[in-house]
């Protein structure tokens, strides 16, 4: 049974370079938030639809002319307890930093979860203002602090995935778990009271579900792993970790256990279609068809990237062989929170990754296309793409606007005179006078709003 409607101009991104933009369409939410109708508003099923639900007092809200809905951004990769101190110590290598930062925030946050309580509700009201609305966290190692962010989503109204992580051999004494048993049994304790606070809501209600997250290779054993691994299978849970992130991380996994990490994850069994990995920098290329045919989601990050790994993800070849992929901000490897920057950085990366190759081929990004392999470089559209259907098509979510997908949905607005969307006077007065009405002016005006928008542009959130 359809509860609300609205009226408008509707834009998404079913495959990476494909942008779709839907004037003056009728879209339908049912009473448990799905859409269940989307099409031209002259269309018979539109007019059929109207003309039942005026009978009952169901009007569209029509959007202003400059307004169009866009799926919320997805970020699928962040460390939350790590926004305690975000913006800090990227000079270092990634181990000293977590050495130096992350796991004293963690650990701070277990240890007071008065400071906790503040921490979450300001991250997440953080994150829907820039127009996140699901997210894949890394959590602490803690149950409360964990239950807490979970109760904090569920009561703000933020979508995702909650990682308590395991870790049984951690570098740091204060901050770990002693056994492998010590941490299976945690996590236990940790879904059984997760799944104890969901159930007093129905289904479509629940917007949190737990992921298994073991932190990285180098602090878990091969038995934790596998124990990890069982548990997941058996209770059909969701997998996420990083994989191939900096170099120094794989100088030290080939120390400790004689093989390079990927070869790890695969021989221990899993890279599988439930797994998320996050980074994957550090990747030999021939694996990547392997990671497509095994179905695995990998979170690319690039700011975080830039900073503690010394490579970058091979972006345009991991579309090209149509792995599923998304945007994470790896907060606080990263340290801005909204992903409308990572798409922008995704592209700036993608960009000096083939301006280095023109370097190689001695000639200009306009005659690259026709050298070599291959150009290496992503666009904007690709980057909307990434940061909506991309980081949820892996995690068994919609991410598109179609029928049958959950409505979480971002309404932009193009004039807000306040926010730097690139909409100058001459542009305002130009679409003021006449409107925008075809498809080729609407993606002028959301590549302006790509490159210079922000939250200001953002007016509402259906999540
Ligand atoms: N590898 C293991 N732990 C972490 C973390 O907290 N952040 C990042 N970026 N990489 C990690
Ligand atoms: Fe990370």
């Amino acid at each position: 049974m359809t509860s609300q409607l609205f009226v408008g101009t509707f834009v998404d991104t079913p495959s990476p370079g494909e942008l779709r933009i839907r004037q003056n369409h009728l879209l339908g939410v049912d009473e448990k938030g799905f859409i269940n109708h989307i099409s031209s508003i002259n269309s018979e099923s539109s007019q059929i639809l109207l003309n039942n639900l005026s009978l009952l007092n169901l009007n569209p809200i029509e959007l202003k002319k400059f307004s169009f809905f866009l799926p919320t951004f997805n970020d699928l990769h962040l460390h939350t307890a790590q926004y305690l101190f975000c913006g800090l110590g990227l000079n270092l290598s990634l181990i000293e930093w977590l050495n130096k930062y992350a796991y004293k925030a963690e650990e701070r946050l277990d240890n007071d979860l008065n400071l906790t309580e503040k921490v979450y509700e300001i991250l997440i009201k953080k994150l829907l203002k820039n127009g996140t609305g699901f997210i894949s966290a890394f959590g602490t190692i803690g149950i409360e602090s964990n239950l807490i962010l979970a109760r904090k989503m569920q009561e703000i109204g933020l979508r995702g995935f909650i990682g308590k992580l395991s870790m049984d051999q951690s570098p740091r004494p204060t901050y770990g778990e002693s056994s492998v048993n010590d941490s299976i049994s945690s996590l236990i304790e940790f879904l059984d009271k997760l799944e104890d606070y969901l159930s007093k809501f129905q289904s479509h209600e629940r917007l949190v579900q737990p992921i298994i997250t073991p932190r990285y290779v180098p602090v878990c054993s091969d038995e934790l792993l596998l124990k990890l691994k069982k548990l997941g299978d058996e209770r059909g849970i969701r997998v996420q970790s990083h994989m191939c992130e900096g170099r120094d991380q794989m100088d030290l996994v080939y120390k400790q256990r004689g093989k390079k990490d990927q070869d790890i994850w695969n021989d221990l069994g899993f890279l599988g279609p439930n797994t998320l990995q996050a980074h994957v920098t550090y990747l030999d290329e021939e694996m990547i068809p392997l990671l497509k045919d095994r179905q695995i989601t990998i979170a690319h990050c690039p700011l975080s990237n830039a900073y503690l790994s010394e490579k970058q993800f091979p972006l345009r070849e991991a579309l090209d062989h149509s792995l599923n992929v998304g945007l994470g901000t790896d907060i606080a490897g990263g340290y801005t929170l909204s992903i409308q920057n990572q798409m922008r950085q995704a592209v700036v990366i993608s960009r000096l990754r083939e301006g280095a190759r023109c370097e190689k081929l001695n000639c200009s990004f306009a005659e690259s296309t026709n050298k070599g392999e291959k150009n290496l470089s992503i666009d904007w559209v690709e980057s909307i793409y990434l940061a909506t259907r991309g980081g949820k098509k892996g995690m068994g979510l919609g991410g598109c606007l179609e029928v049958g997908m959950e409505f979480d949905v971002q309404l932009i607005e193009l004039t807000d005179e306040e926010s730097p969307s690139g909409i100058g006077a001459l542009d305002l007065f130009d679409i003021e006078s006449k409107g925008i009405d075809s498809e080729e002016e609407w993606k002028r005006y959301i590549e302006r709003w790509w490159c210079n928008g922000d939250e200001r542009n953002r007016k509402n959130m259906w999540i």
